[in-house]
């Protein structure tokens, strides 16, 4: 979603510094940008629909040691230059960069019409900085008339204010993240996340959710948004290197990604035993164990279905966290409810854990990044440790989240030391089977079907959501038409979409169901399915073979990668940005 940032300081370029920090938040998905600068006693603002990546900085924002910008994706108002954010008060004195939704906003911009404001978009933000103006007008203070405003908004949101006389940053949560970077030089950042900053700071320090920050650049003042108490806030050092958040050799985040599985599930498995072996009798204990989570998290979930179901022999139930809500009835104080994320600020994924939380029941949350707000707030967490995911299509977080699952369902049946093995075994495999003969493999098969319009996937047990998650990654960067299928719903339906060559990839594995998919295979083939099969061994069914590594219980882990890759060159063949997805954000801050 929208990408934030301020900066405050030393440093009299303020305005360069944070449009090349937004420059690093361009993988949160966005279609406007704008940057308000202060220039003397006045602000000074630049805004544009489209992408920043080629803007020359230092040629837009001149001198001055306050600024603020902002990615912006649209929600209410269309994409248009008036609608980018920054937006400013009558007077000019006050801009404000927004994420989330003011709720509440055409009551509060009625209200302000008719005291005379006069507003220039379509947007729920305008109506920030009107009302931080008004209530200027009764408090002298611009803080103290930020904190006024925002407890007048409903919504989830996250605001930065800057005040040109005062030339002071203000910046208020109650649901978006939003993170201060502490800087090396004298000055202080505030951002929806730390890349961008990162190459300006390595320490950070969290607000919460109803908090709010005040900065001038030499001090900061953390405190409650509602009452205005004091807060102390911890400083954290990020461990991560900038390094982490760079393309290197390769032409995409996506790839790049995809390469570092080898790696990151090893990182994953490398989990405290005891903790691990706390949760899995946690799940043991529980009267009801639920998992949710969004998209390609949500797969992750599903899949641990079928883990926790063979592995362990557990019952556990998922619902995507956008309808977890309608299960509430069977939440007790002894259940427990799993979340899946990968950058721990989805919000659909908060208000699963809002409506566990209500009904008494614990949370364990599966992240990947640290200090996220899920991370926060749940009772338990566990990091995937996959390192920052860049590309809005998620690729190594969703094979670390899996093997974090898996990991647990072993725990389950006291044989975690199996689980690490089998797990990093796997890792191993992996290593071997993304080479370079490999890729290029796969790069002409995507040149081969990339025309087509339609392109199905089957799978059954846990291919089964490897299924869904192969669509949603072909959907996603190359926009062809993909659907995923439990082998077995063919014939209920899907199988009249079936055509003379239309491709249709078949996931499968050395296991109890191989026999089923194979008979679903020849069933598509004989409607005249191109079959391409991903399997540890070939069959004549297929036209094309994907070979995968017979990796037992983590066939799901080693049968997804092949068809990252198919996806990002099916992208890249059809001429579309695969770490750019159009209408696409990185992270989900918006229900
Ligand atoms: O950050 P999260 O894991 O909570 O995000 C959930 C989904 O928004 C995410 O997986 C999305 O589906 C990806 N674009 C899929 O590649």
């Amino acid at each position: 979603m929208c990408g934030i940032i301020g900066y405050v300081g030393g440093r009299r370029d303020a305005g360069f510094l944070v449009i090349e920090g937004l420059k690093n938040l361009e993988y949160r998905g966005y279609d406007s940008w704008g940057v308000a600068w202060k220039e003397g006693r006045k602000i000074a603002v630049c805004k544009e629909t489209g992408k920043i990546g080629c803007v020359d900085a230092a040629k837009i924002a001149k001198e001055g040691n306050l600024a603020i910008a902002h990615t912006r994706w649209a929600t209410h108002g269309g994409v248009t230059t008036e609608n980018a954010h920054p937006h400013l008060s009558c007077n000019g004195s006050i801009a404000v960069v927004h994420n989330g939704i003011v709720e509440n906003y055409e009551e509060i911009r009625r209200d302000l019409i008719a005291k005379g404001h006069r507003f220039l978009s379509e947007t729920d933000t305008e109506v920030i900085p009107h009302l931080i103006e008004e209530e200027m007008k009764t408090t002298g203070d611009f803080a103290a008339a930020v904190r006024r405003a925002c407890l007048k908004f409903e919504g989830r949101f996250a605001v930065l204010a800057m005040h040109a006389e005062s030339g002071t940053l203000v910046a208020a949560r109650t649901g978006s993240p939003l993170i201060v970077g502490v800087g090396d030089h004298e000055g202080y950042f505030i951002a929806s996340d730390i890349p961008a900053f990162r190459e300006h700071t390595s320490t950070v320090q969290y607000l919460d959710d109803g908090e709010m920050v005040v900065t001038d650049g030499r001090s900061i003042l953390f405190s409650d948004l509602k009452t205005g108490a004091e807060r102390e806030k911890r400083e954290i050092e990020i461990t991560w290197e900038t390094a982490q958040v760079q393309k290197g050799k390769y032409a995409h985040f996506m790839l790049k990604e995809i390469m570092e599985q080898k790696d990151s599930i090893a990182r994953a498995v490398n989990q405290d035993e005891g903790e691990i072996q706390t949760l899995a009798e946690a799940i043991r204990a529980a009267q009801g164990t639920f998992l949710s989570g969004c998209g390609t998290a949500a797969k992750a979930c599903m899949a641990a279905e079928y883990f926790f179901s063979v592995i362990a022999g557990q019952h556990v139930n998922f619902a995507p966290a956008s309808e977890f809500k309608l299960f509430h009835r069977f939440l007790k104080p002894q259940s427990l409810l799993i979340v899946v994320s990968q950058s721990g600020e989805t919000a659909d994924v908060l208000e699963a854990m809002k409506v566990a939380k209500s009904k008494g029941a614990k949370v364990l949350a599966i992240v990947n990044t640290e200090g996220s707000t899920i991370a926060r707030e749940a009772d338990y967490t566990l990091h995937i440790n996959a390192g920052p995911e860049r590309a809005v299509a998620s690729t190594k977080a969703l094979t670390g989240q899996m093997a974090v699952l898996m990991l647990i369902a072993y725990a389950m049946i006291g044989k975690l030391p199996k689980g690490r093995t089998r797990l990093l075994e796997t890792a191993a495999a992996i290593n071997d089977m993304l080479n370079p003969r490999y890729t290029s493999f796969i790069e002409s098969l995507a040149e081969k079907i990339k025309d087509d319009k339609d392109l199905y996937i089957i799978g059954k047990s846990w291919n089964y959501p490897m299924a869904l998650e192969s669509a949603i990654k072909i959907q996603e960067v190359s926009y062809v038409h993909a659907e995923g299928f439990a082998g077995g719903e063919l014939k209920h339906g899907p199988i009249a979409l079936i055509e003379e060559g239309t491709p249709c990839i078949a996931l499968v594995g050395n296991d109890e169901v191989r026999t089923d998919i194979i008979n679903n295979a020849i069933e598509l083939k004989a409607r005249g399915g191109f079959i391409i099969g991903v399997a540890p061994e070939r069959h004549a069914v297929f036209d094309e073979w994907i070979k995968v590594p017979d990796t037992d219980t983590a066939q799901a882990i080693v049968n997804i990668i092949p068809i990252q890759v198919l996806a990002y060159f099916l992208a890249v063949k059809r001429g579309k940005d695969p770490d750019m997805p159009r209408n696409l954000a990185k992270s989900v801050t918006v229900k």
